[in-house]
């Protein structure tokens, strides 16, 4: 399969980018949510969760896993900047919208796409930790564990993926590709 190409400008040179391999197919996404949702309610003992979504990036895996989950679950969202366009964390964690919802003595799951180099999350989690929830847990679809730079606790993983660059299902690359219903590798060239 060939998907688009496209271009643009990084220090006067230019890139090009472009869809590589299907690393995750939407099969094999969808059975592993399945799965997930499964183990998290069981861990949670039915109770009420408060799941909130990191965005942008994890708004199908969430909107997916939600829909397989029952039980009373609030939903809210947050979001953070460590990115901008490049394809490295910057290192430096930016909380752009904060919660809605009130977590004090809640169950909160955090519903993330990747978690890379650990920092947003354990970013997240002091930030959350401060409202004095009842108890946090992670969910991330995807972990790069060879490119952790921060020790972080992680309670649900979909997949562990090698270090490569990955969009599809929510997640970008510049803000594209977020609409691919799989996981991809992307190349340069
Ligand atoms: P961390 O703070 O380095 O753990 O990075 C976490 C965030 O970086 C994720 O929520 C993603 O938004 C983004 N990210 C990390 N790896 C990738 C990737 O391979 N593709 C797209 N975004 C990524
Ligand atoms: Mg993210």
């Amino acid at each position: 399969m060939v998907f688009c190409v496209f271009k643009f400008l990084k220090d006067g040179e230019i890139l090009s980018y472009r869809i590589k391999d299907v690393m995750i197919s939407e099969k094999e996404i969808k059975d592993r949510v399945k799965k997930l949702a499964v183990q998290i309610e069981n861990d949670f003992n039915n109770e009420d969760i408060v799941m909130i979504v990191v965005l942008k990036g994890s708004f199908i895996f969430a909107a997916d896993l939600i829909r397989e989950m029952k039980g009373n679950i609030k939903i809210d969202f947050i979001s953070v900047s460590s990115y901008g366009d490049e394809t490295e964390t910057t290192g430096k964690v930016r909380l752009l919208k904060d919660l809605d919802a009130n977590i004090t003595d809640q169950n909160v799951l955090v519903v993330e796409d990747i978690i890379d180099s650990g920092l947003t999350l354990h970013f997240l989690r002091g930030h959350l930790k401060a409202h004095k929830p009842k108890q946090i847990k992670i969910c991330t679809l995807l972990d790069k564990p060879e490119r952790r730079k921060v020790d972080l606790r992680v309670d649900y993983v979909g997949f562990v993926i090698p270090d490569e660059f990955i969009v599809g299902y929510g997640i970008d690359y510049a803000q594209k590709y977020r609409n691919l219903p799989h996981i991809s590798t992307v190349e340069e060239g």
